[in-house]
């Protein structure tokens, strides 16, 4: 975490950037932590190339990924030795039954928990060498998050949702609104600016996170069930979408589920079973099993 000093009082205090004043005295930080923040969005550039060219091959890749979680005295493996490389633009899908580590892997892909050994690397940038306000930066720009509970903030409408990630990437609000609306309409809800998720169905909702995760064109979409409180059409309506997103923009997406609709619609399907790798599928192979199926 970074420090910052109180230019009236000398208070150090450490910070992500949320702060605006001082703990001890009230004085206005807003300008000391602005400074601080473009200082470190410069160091951030040197650090993650902030285009869509970048030319590494895998967007993300994982080494001896391993989490234990401690419960008192009982621990509980819920990654073995995960190692995985994901191409850009990839669809793809972490499949495996419920407590096989599919979210576990995906906070840990999406820097929102620490691994116990091993490590992730995002466009090559090893996740355990940033400092919290480094982290947050990599997450807010580079990676787009879809949950299975939508995780929309009630009191907000869905403009309000969608926007909340440009304003912490430091957007002016003129831009902040046109891309809100562009985003809303671009998942069919151009028309439902101004409801909050109470007035909006499970799919309109979760339209509304995809519209949230795309809010500073990230890298990668990662999304963990989200078809798992839709019923079966309006599930099938969110894959449809993430895929032409993928399609369209090149996002790579990544997808934990144990929804075989997903199938389809992925380039590789990564099985896991008990925190590790049971087989990956190709979508070549995919094919041929649908079509040996079917005759
Ligand atoms: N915060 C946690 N504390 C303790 N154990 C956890 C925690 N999160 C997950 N687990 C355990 O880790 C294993 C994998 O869980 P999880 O990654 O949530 O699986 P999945 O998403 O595939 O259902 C399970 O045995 C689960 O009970
Ligand atoms: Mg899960």
């Amino acid at each position: 975490m970074a420090k910052i000093e109180c230019p009236k009082c000398g208070e150090q205090i450490e910070t992500t950037g949320i702060v605006t004043v001082c703990p001890k005295c009230g004085a206005d930080l807003r300008e000391v932590v602005e400074a601080l923040g473009h200082e470190r969005n410069e160091r951030m550039k040197t650090i993650v190339r902030d285009d869509s060219v970048t030319t590494h091959e895998f967007i993300v890749r994982t080494r001896g990924l391993k989490k234990i979680y401690v419960m008192g005295e009982v621990e509980v493996l819920a990654l073995r030795d995960i190692n995985l490389d994901v191409r850009r633009g990839e669809y793809l899908s972490i499949m495996g039954p419920s407590g096989s580590g599919k979210s576990t892997l995906f906070n840990m892909i999406g820097g929102l928990d620490k691994p116990t050994a091993g490590r992730c690397f995002i466009e090559e940038v090893d996740m355990a060498q940033l400092d919290a306000f480094e982290l947050a930066w990599l997450r807010c720009r580079k990676i787009g998050y879809i949950f299975q509970t939508f995780n929309l903030i009630p009191v907000m409408t869905a403009i309000e949702n969608v926007t909340l990630p440009m304003i912490f990437a430091g957007m002016g609000t003129d831009e902040m609104m046109e891309r809100g609306r562009e985003l809303l309409t671009l998942v069919g809800l151009g028309d439902r600016l101004d409801h909050k998720p109470y007035e909006l169905s499970g799919g309109q909702q979760q339209r509304v996170a995809v519209a949230r995760a795309l809010a500073n064109s990230p890298a990668i979409v990662l999304a963990d069930e989200p078809t798992g409180n839709l019923d079966l059409h309006t599930g099938k309506e969110i894959i449809d979408l993430l895929k032409e997103l993928n399609q369209a923009s090149g996002v790579t997406v990544i997808s934990a589920t144990h929804d075989l609709k997903m199938i389809d619609v992925s380039d590789r399907v990564v099985h896991i079973r008990d925190g590790q790798v049971e087989r990956i599928e190709h979508r070549h192979e995919i094919e041929l099993e649908v079509g040996g199926m079917g005759g």
